[in-house]
């Protein structure tokens, strides 16, 4: 029997949605994690403290009680976003960073970002009190290959913002590609890139081969296979420039079992048991402990967690519900397509 024990984890990328979808999904993430940098994409989506503080309160109103968990806010980013509100929002210490939704890219970024050059203002503030700005990494030129989104919004976004504002701390959410392994390793400390646990599982072949899976469709899309290679070499390197955001993503079945599914996976009932499989796989047991319970709070500035998990190895395989029963209706929780015996103990 082996063992392996852990900081309690966080998960630096994960959307809680909102009433009766919040209450079924939230014990699913506090069960094993302590924090989360929770995603402002509601609708209408997060933009002011009070809409942080509102949302936090009603977290925090939803969770089982006897069970602890400390919600990480963020603002959206939108063309009218007030640089002094940004400042307030740091300041009252509740919010820990700002998402930049490229207008489009994914669910409810309609309100986000169309041009750069209009929060200007806001990211200079940023860079000023070193709040990091989340990026959802793709570009929304629909002349662009969905499979080349991201490596174009690092080369004609993402970089450039960074060399005219070099002091800004960035987070590059869900990497997909090799690209995004290799600019956030180039990024010096200013720079960390989120990695979920289903890009570390599934290719694109996941999705579309012998038909089509709309449970593993999400966005950024997975990619081709040297893509996922990458993402496991990165995540599992102990660099810490990667650390884990599942980007844990609920929508009801009937959303995305349909004829224009929506993007998300939902991954926060089995990560933990996923994660540390997919590490030993690559020999790398000693470096979950970098992924998903040290770089992250070392990026944020904030402090390793005092409290443990411990995973254990099983001859059974791990079972968990196949779908969360939801009051919008179920929810299918990620299926990895192979058996998993690290059972995370109570
Ligand atoms: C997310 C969602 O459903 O809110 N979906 C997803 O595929 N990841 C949005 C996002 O993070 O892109
Ligand atoms: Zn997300």
């Amino acid at each position: 029997m082996k063992t392996i024990t852990l900081p309690r984890p966080d998960d630096w990328h994960l959307h809680l949605r909102d009433g009766a979808m919040l209450e079924a999904v939230l014990p699913e993430s506090a069960r094993h994690f302590a924090r989360a940098i929770i995603m402002p994409n509601l609708v209408p989506p997060v933009v002011t403290l009070g809409d942080a503080r509102a949302y936090h309160q009603r977290i925090m109103a939803a969770l089982p009680e006897g069970m602890a968990f400390d919600p990480l806010m963020t603002l959206y980013l939108t063309e009218g976003t007030d640089p002094a509100e940004v400042e307030r929002a740091a300041a009252s210490g509740l919010v820990k960073a700002v998402k930049l939704y490229p207008a489009g890219a994914t669910t409810n970024s309609l309100s986000g970002v169309r041009d750069l050059s209009k929060v200007m203002p806001v990211l200079e503030t940023m860079a000023r009190i070193g709040l990091p700005l989340c990026t959802h990494g793709e570009v929304t030129d629909a002349h662009v290959d969905i499979f080349d989104r991201e490596a174009v919004f690092i080369d004609t976004v993402l970089d450039p913002l960074r060399r005219s504002l070099p002091e800004l701390r960035v987070v590059m959410e869900h990497i997909t590609t090799e690209e995004g392994v290799a600019y956030a390793a180039e990024g010096g400390d200013t720079l960390a890139a989120t990695i979920t646990t289903h890009h570390l599982i599934i290719n694109r072949n996941h999705i579309l081969a012998g038909g089509i899976k709309p449970h593993y469709y999400c966005l950024p899309v997975a990619k081709r296979e040297k893509h996922r290679l990458a993402l496991r070499k990165a995540a599992t390197s102990g660099s810490s420039r990667y650390f884990l955001g599942t980007d844990s993503a609920p929508h009801v079945d009937a959303l995305k079992e349909h004829a224009c599914g929506c993007a998300g996976c939902f991954t926060a009932t089995n990560t933990m048991s996923l994660l540390t499989h997919v590490f030993e796989e690559e020999g790398a047991l000693d470096k979950l402990e970098a992924f998903a319970s040290r770089s992250g709070p070392a990026f944020y500035r904030l402090p390793v967690n005092e409290s443990t998990i411990t995973l254990e190895k099983r001859a059974e395989a791990c079972t968990w519900p196949e779908k969360i029963e939801a009051a919008p209706g179920p929810v299918t929780v990620f299926n990895p397509g192979f058996p998993v015996h690290w059972h995370v103990l109570p």
